[in-house]
């Protein structure tokens, strides 16, 4: 039976068969968005009867997560940093711990003063970038990926969103002008380790490859970041990265090899390291 049958079906019931299949509350969530209402009203009107094409988006999102499909590409969006962004299966879905890097990333272009450059590389849904560009608008924010794919969403993110991001498709840094320098570079890049079992569990098992993986230790893109950064940053510029639980020690050492100075990691609000950085010097 299809929408055209006029088929219906009770909240209460749709969610029990649902909830045969995925996790309750992943089930209550799908199906509060699949029919448009919030929370309260499922939970005070569980009689009330689901529309023939809400119960067919129901049925297919259910069917999907099920078989694996993470939430964000089921909903189309993510939200980060309080906006809610497009997300599709070309990007990663940004994740909360992200936020504590655009935290960082504000608090160093605020204590400069002054209108600031930075580039967000690896953008993905743009979800850095474009934060970064409305909670600064004084400061001129570029966004690079490798993916073109990807470009196309942060694009419409930024958009949808009114931020004023310039795109440049590329690899790290040479998606810019060899002549850039920024006071702010940061960059959440791919830092899983080939091979590591994680990779076989939740959402990661569906979002893009070259946006999690980094070579055999996890390290490989964020070596390359911090090695070509200081050709890209000004006086007293900045790099912040994000990486794994484990690597702070790691990206700090590298940081301390290409010469940045001030080397330092700041912890998520699960008081692990999550973001090291460095500062260029004069
Ligand atoms: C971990 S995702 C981060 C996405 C987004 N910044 C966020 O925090 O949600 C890493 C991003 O780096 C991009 N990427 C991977 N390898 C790259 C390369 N060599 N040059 C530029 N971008 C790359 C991927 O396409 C992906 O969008």
């Amino acid at each position: 039976m299809n929408a055209c049958t006029g088929r219906r079906a009770a909240l209460a019931g749709a969610l029990d068969r649902a909830a045969r299949l995925v996790p309750r509350a992943e089930a209550k969530l799908l199906l509060v968005h699949a029919a448009g209402i919030g929370h309260a009203r499922l939970a005070a009107h569980p009689e009330l009867e689901l529309a023939s094409d809400a119960l067919e988006r129901y049925e297919d999102w259910i069917a999907r997560r099920a078989g694996g499909e993470p939430i964000a590409y089921l909903l189309g969006w993510r939200e980060f940093y309080g906006r809610r962004f497009r997300v599709a299966d070309a990007v990663l879905i940004p994740r909360p711990e992200t936020e504590l890097l655009v935290d960082c990333a504000l608090a160093v272009v605020r204590a400069l003063a002054r209108s600031s450059r930075i580039a967000d590389l690896g953008t993905g849904s743009g979800a850095i970038a474009v934060s970064l560009a409305l909670e600064q608008p004084e400061a001129q924010v570029w966004a690079s990926d490798a993916s073109g794919a990807a470009l196309d969403i942060a694009r419409e993110n930024a958009q949808a969103l009114g931020a004023r991001v310039r795109f440049r498709q590329g690899a790290w840094f040479a998606a810019f002008d060899p002549g850039s320098r920024f006071d702010l570079v940061v960059s959440n890049p791919p830092y899983v380790a080939e091979g590591d079992p994680h990779l076989a569990n939740g959402d990661l098992r569906r979002e893009p490859r070259a946006a999690l993986v980094a070579g055999p230790d996890g390290l490989s893109e964020i070596r390359r970041i911090v090695r070509d950064a200081p050709a890209f940053l000004a006086r007293s510029g900045q790099l912040l990265v994000e990486h794994g639980y484990d690597q702070a020690e790691q990206v700090r050492e590298a940081l301390r090899a290409a010469g940045f100075e001030a080397v330092r990691s700041w912890r998520d609000l699960a008081g692990i390291e999550r973001v090291s950085g460095g500062s260029r010097g004069v």
